[in-house]
């Protein structure tokens, strides 16, 4: 399938690309979540995670993508969702995700009550992919009515309503940021529902590969500056003289893509990059950062033929 060629072109083992076909045709998606399934905005890159992700998929297990900040892990949740053909329940964590948001809520319709269905709810009767973003973030108390979820009961208990079984096509994938200063550690107890991937720190060649799939016209010489912009902001997170505010791959990329459209280079990431922080300590930094990169005389000529 066509849609799924970017998984053959890296080289991901056939048998997995099969297996995710067999996967769709099994289970078709409802009417009501037939919106739900998107494409992702960008295709995943890096052939042994997709095949480890895929493999935990297809054995029906939960993932938690765990790794620094701009290492692709909602890109990767969102990718897995759209090569087996589910639609995706998004969740952020925060400190105030409380049970009522994640499985229902009581409501009055007329004279009864009447449950509010939650996102995981729905997305256990869909048969959706959940995705959990940054599943650290939230309290303890607030995951652990997810227990039952995610381990081999694979049930929702909605306290004075039934209990409700998972579709046989959902599957949870928690998202996790770690690597810099500041981690919020995830309790044991949910780990131990997950199958986890350490997600790689980008490295020279990973972000050369993906700046050369996303723009193949883009002249080598710039390409490889902007990069570097990237490498020195992240060496510099993790010496922690800066935060990761400014270690922004999606606002990098975006840049590229407004340079392209014609706006000087400079101007360009400073939008997408230098503007993300706040501080202005921390930006003077930045600033810098990106001043020994992209000369301010550049016009788009100079990224792209
Ligand atoms: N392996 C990858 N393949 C494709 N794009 C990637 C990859 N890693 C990072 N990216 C890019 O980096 C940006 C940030 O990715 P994201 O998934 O939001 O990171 P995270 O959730 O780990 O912070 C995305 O917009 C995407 O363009
Ligand atoms: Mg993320």
């Amino acid at each position: 399938m066509e849609e799924l060629n970017f998984l053959s072109e890296q080289g991901v083992d056939q048998r997995l690309v099969r297996s995710a076909l067999a996967f769709r045709e099994r289970y078709q998606v409802k009417e009501e979540a037939a919106s739900r399934v998107r494409a992702p905005l960008m295709p995943f890159y890096g052939r042994d995670l997709l095949e480890m992700a895929m493999a935990a998929v297809l054995e029906g297990e939960n993932l938690l993508l765990a790794g620094p900040k701009a290492t692709g892990k909602n890109v990767l949740a969102e990718n897995l969702a759209y090569i087996f053909g589910r639609p995706i329940y998004n969740v952020s964590f925060h400190v105030n995700t409380g049970s009522g948001e994640l499985i229902g809520t009581d409501t009055f319709e007329g004279n009864e009550v009447k449950l509010r269905k939650g996102i995981i709810y729905n997305c256990a009767e869909m048969g959706g992919f959940g995705i959990l973003d940054e599943i650290n973030m939230a309290r303890n108390d607030a995951v652990s009515v997810l227990h039952a979820t995610l381990d081999y009961r694979r049930t929702i208990d909605v306290p004075g309503y039934d209990r409700i079984d998972l579709h046989p096509a959902a599957r949870f994938i928690g998202t996790m940021n770690y690597g810099y200063a500041g981690t919020k550690e995830l309790n044991e107890a949910l780990v131990s529902r997950f199958l986890v991937i350490d997600m790689p720190a980008q490295t020279g060649d990973s972000l050369e590969f993906i700046f050369r799939k996303m723009f193949p016209e883009a002249r080598k010489e710039a390409v490889h500056q902007f990069i570097g912009v990237f490498l020195d902001l992240q060496q510099k997170s993790m010496n922690s003289e800066i935060t990761t505010k400014a270690l922004d791959l999606r606002g990098l990329l975006a840049a590229m893509k407004i340079v392209r459209t014609g706006l000087t280079p400079w101007q360009a990431v400073r939008m997408g990059v230098v503007n993300k922080t706040f501080d202005v300590f921390e930006k003077q930094i930045v600033e810098d950062v990106v001043s020994t990169r992209i000369p301010r005389s550049w016009s788009r000529e100079d990224v792209f033929q």
